[in-house]
C-alpha cells in the first residue's frame, strides 16, 4: 500500500538530510575562512586599535621582522602599505636595524611618492623638485611640511605594525602635523 511506502521512505529521507546537512557543514568551513580572509584584507587592524596598522607588501601579506631584515641589506629603505593605505618607508640602518620610525613616502607638496636617491642620500619628488634629508626633514622646497612618521614597532606574532606618532616632530620640534 501506499502507506507502506511512505514508511519505507523515512529512513532514505532522513539520511539524505543528515548528508545535505554534512556535506553543507563541510562545504561552509572553506567559505567562511575565505570570507574571513576576505574581511580581514578591508579591516586588516585585527588589534581593533586605530592607531595600529599592520605593514603589509604588496601581495597585502603580512611582514614578519626577521624574514624583512634576514633577506634585506642594510642601508634597505622599502616601500609597504602602512596607515591609511599610504606607502611608507621601512627603513634598515648601516647596522641592520629596523629602524624604531617609518616615513611616509606621500609628498607634502602635492602627494606624489618620493622616491629615495641612494647616490644624494635624499628622498627627491620627481613632480616639482623637492628635496628631503634621510629623515624626511625639507631640505628644499616647494614641499612646506617634513615627510610624516609612523612609529615602526613588532605584534606578538612578530610582524611589523605601525604605530600612529602623536608626539612632538622630533626633526623640527613641532607637534605633528599629520594627526
Ligand atoms: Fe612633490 Fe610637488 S608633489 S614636489
Amino acid at each position: 500500500s501506499s502507506s507502506e511506502k511512505a514508511e519505507a521512505m523515512v529512513p532514505d529521507m532522513s539520511k539524505r538530510l543528515f548528508l545535505n546537512y554534512v556535506l553543507l557543514g563541510t562545504a561552509s568551513l572553506p567559505v567562511f575562512y575565505m570570507i574571513s580572509k576576505y574581511l580581514s584584507f578591508f579591516f586588516p587592524a585585527s588589534s581593533g586599535n586605530p592607531d595600529v596598522t599592520i605593514a603589509r607588501d604588496r601581495l597585502g601579506n603580512e611582514i614578519k621582522k626577521d624574514d624583512f631584515i634576514r633577506t634585506r641589506n642594510p642601508g634597505t629603505r622599502e616601500l609597504v602599505q602602512g596607515p591609511k593605505g599610504d606607502p611608507y618607508y621601512l627603513i634598515i640602518s648601516e647596522n641592520g636595524e629596523l629602524l624604531s620610525y617609518s616615513l611616509d613616502s606621500v609628498c607634502t607638496h602635492l602627494g606624489c611618492v618620493v622616491p629615495w636617491e641612494t647616490g644624494e642620500n635624499q628622498f627627491i619628488c620627481h613632480c616639482h623638485g623637492s628635496h628631503y634629508d634621510s629623515t624626511g626633514k625639507v631640505v628644499r622646497g616647494p614641499a612646506p611640511l617634513p615627510l610624516a612618521l609612523a612609529h615602526v614597532d613588532v605584534d606578538e606574532k612578530g610582524n611589523i605594525v605601525f604605530k600612529t606618532w602623536k608626539e612632538k616632530d622630533f626633526r623640527t620640534g613641532s607637534n605633528p602635523w599629520w594627526t
